[in-house]
């Protein structure tokens, strides 16, 4: 994520970055940072930029609120870091060694090592460990007193996500700005013209605004805004009037941010897999294992907590079926303490979100202690866990504010996936076509999962339906049962109902007796080789008086004659259903907490980062 503002206009710049910034910080908040343009005695422009690691209240310190960076034009930034670890020197604003040119940016540059290479060569130094830094040395390298002419070969050039906020040395009172799949709206007001990630950030300040479009530039003084193509040529947007309260904008107009954050998953599970696939291959060049590695791995060990731990589940599933490498899935809790026989060859996979939860930084420790290889999964960077694991392997799924995960959860999959092919594919487990198969189809989820996102309809009305309920099962089989885990650990946690997850094979060994007259069971049947098993499951619930939910793939549209209310989502290779099928568990639960009234995004004595035991 991370979160970009700018400003030009009559009044001080800095202390309206500064509360920009400050609306953003739901975007990122591991570092801030403002470049502040003004005009010398002698007439020549001097860009201030003052950055720094942590909260934005660091910033606000350093400058005295603003007032000791003067100016009247400038930019600002705060950020969610994705490559290089939270510091000074990684962030933003990014500039020229004489600046140049100086910007601040929200997005990933997916080949900025290629670029970084052909950019050493022609003489350019890196000071950090940025992907951002190469827009810096390229813009500088094109630019030749025509900003939009430099900014287009840029665009040209790059690929990945960007939204840019940029200051050229040599246009003082001018702020440029772009996008490709990152966010960007510019306000205008009489007192002055902004640009920001998004619109809390300007609110206080105008209601009126343009939406950037991808791929459009804009060319922003305090008396006018043009709008140019990639073509160079000027062209003409419309004004907006924003209607929302800054709450709802902050929320991106959704109720709630875990609602935001489960139509952010298609994105963030876009973002972590296609910068991994370059010519139809996967390629996860921060894995740092050589091919002899990966051959010599004798089991791997997931070790995590609540949905990192579902992930891991669903890993065994699929790292076994695919890489042919046992696995074991461990509590991180339990793993700690209970002496775990480790063979030497063991691959260790830390999966986190914070990177900071107690039990699995305590759990990499201890497969450290007894030297084995750690890779940590993790989303933030520079983390605990991010910097005390061997290898990590980021998702990119962005700050995740809600207590309960779901966009997080659905890139530690993806990353799981990405992994279990290349292994597959290093240890000849797959042959040409399954290896080829997978990546197209791991390519498709996202819109996979847009698709299921757009039926939420049905789901909400079931939810309403069945917000009353004391318990709820959820059964499965196979990597369906790993998806019930989650599914049920989601409702439980935001909608305080008692659920329980259940391999529907183990129903007849004691559980069943639990089922009686109007018990929702929601039955997962994703598994072709095991639909008919499953399905025989529901029948066996039903007959002692169960109301089920079905969820299986289009196509088995003869669950109808099973379950009483039926969800369907798209078919994709059996062994990354978990993906699809626990979109609509997720909102099950959502809705379900929606109905009940309650406090949806900080359920009841739970934390987003667990640090303590
Ligand atoms: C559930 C949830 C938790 C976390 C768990 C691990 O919605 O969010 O179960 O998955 O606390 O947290 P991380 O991934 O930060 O280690």
């Amino acid at each position: 994520m991370c979160g970009i503002v700018g400003y030009i206009g009559g009044s001080q710049a800095a202390p309206i970055l500064l509360d920009g910034l400050a609306k953003l910080e739901y975007r990122g908040y591991d570092s801030a940072g403002v470049a502040v343009s003004s005009l010398d005695e002698n007439g020549n422009n001097t860009i201030e930029v003052v950055k720094a690691k942590g909260r934005l209240q660091i910033l606000r310190e350093m400058t005295d609120n603003g007032s000791s960076v003067p100016g009247f034009c400038g930019i600002g930034h705060t950020r969610w870091a994705t490559h290089g670890e939270p510091s000074a020197i990684n962030s933003h604003p990014h500039f020229e060694k004489d600046k140049r040119v100086v910007l601040v940016h929200n997005g990933i540059i997916e080949n900025y090592l290629e670029l970084k290479d052909r950019l050493i060569k022609k003489g350019y130094e890196f000071v950090s460990q940025t992907d951002t830094e190469v827009l810096v040395h390229l813009l500088d390298n094109y630019y030749k007193g025509d900003p939009i002419e430099a900014i287009t070969k840029v665009m040209v050039r790059v690929q990945g996500s960007y939204a840019l906020g940029i200051l050229f040395q040599d246009r003082p009172g001018e702020i440029y700005a772009v996008r490709k799949d990152s966010p960007l709206i510019v306000g205008t007001s009489k007192e002055g013209n902004l640009i920001a990630s998004d619109v809390p950030a300007i609110l206080k300040y105008t209601r009126e605004v343009y939406y950037i479009q991808n791929m459009e530039i804009v060319q922003m003084s305090d008396k006018e805004i043009k709008f140019y193509n990639i073509d160079r040529e000027e062209i003409q947007k419309e004004l907006t009037k924003v209607e929302w309260d800054t709450e709802a904008a902050e929320k991106g107009g959704y109720e709630h941010f875990m609602l935001k954050e489960i139509y952010e998953q298609p994105k963030a599970v876009r973002d972590t897999i296609s910068p991994r696939i370059k010519d139809g291959k996967v390629v996860i060049e921060e894995l740092n294992m050589s091919d002899e590695e990966i051959k010599a791995i004798s089991r791997i060990q997931i070790v995590a907590c609540g949905s990192a731990y579902h992930v891991g589940i669903s890993a065994k599933y699929v790292l076994e079926e695919v890489a042919k490498i046992p696995v074991d899935v461990d509590f991180a809790s339990e793993f700690r303490y209970r002496n775990p026989i480790l063979d030497n060859n063991a691959l260790v996979i830390i999966i986190s979100q914070s990177g900071e939860t107690a039990d699995s930084l305590a759990a990499l420790r201890e497969a450290q202690a007894r030297g084995l290889k750690v890779l940590g999964i993790v989303n933030v960077v520079g983390s605990s866990i991010a910097r005390e694991a061997d290898n990590v392997m980021y998702t990119w799924a962005g700050p995740e504010i809600s207590v309960a995960t779901t966009k997080a959860y659905s890139t530690q999959l993806s990353a799981v996936y990405l992994i279990s092919i290349l292994f597959g594919q290093i240890r000849g487990t797959v042959t040409k076509e399954a290896y080829k198969n997978m990546v197209k189809e791991i390519q498709k989820l996202p819109e996979k999962i847009q698709k299921i996102l757009e039926e939420k309809e049905r789901i909400q009305w079931f939810a309403n339906k069945f917000a009353s309920s004391h318990d709820i099962f959820f059964i499965g089989r196979g990597l369906d049962y790993a998806t019930c885990l989650e599914g049920s650990l989601k409702l439980k946690e935001i909608s305080y109902i008692h659920s329980e997850a259940y391999a529907a094979g183990e129903l007849k060994h004691g559980t069943i007796s639990l089922i009686e007259k109007d018990i929702l069971v929601v039955g997962v049947a994703t598994q072709e080789q095991l639909y008919g098993k499953l399905v025989s499951n529901i029948v066996e619930v039903k007959s002692r008086g169960a109301y089920v939910m079905g969820l299986t793939t289009y196509g088995n549209y003869a669950m109808e004659d099973t379950a009483d209310f039926t969800v369907y989502v798209p078919k994709t290779m059996s062994c990354f259903m978990t993906s699809l099928a626990v979109i609509p568990l997720q909102l099950l639960a959502y809705y379900v907490s929606v109905a009940k009234g309650l406090d949806v995004d900080k359920p009841r004595n739970l934390a987003k980062s667990v640090t303590v035991e």
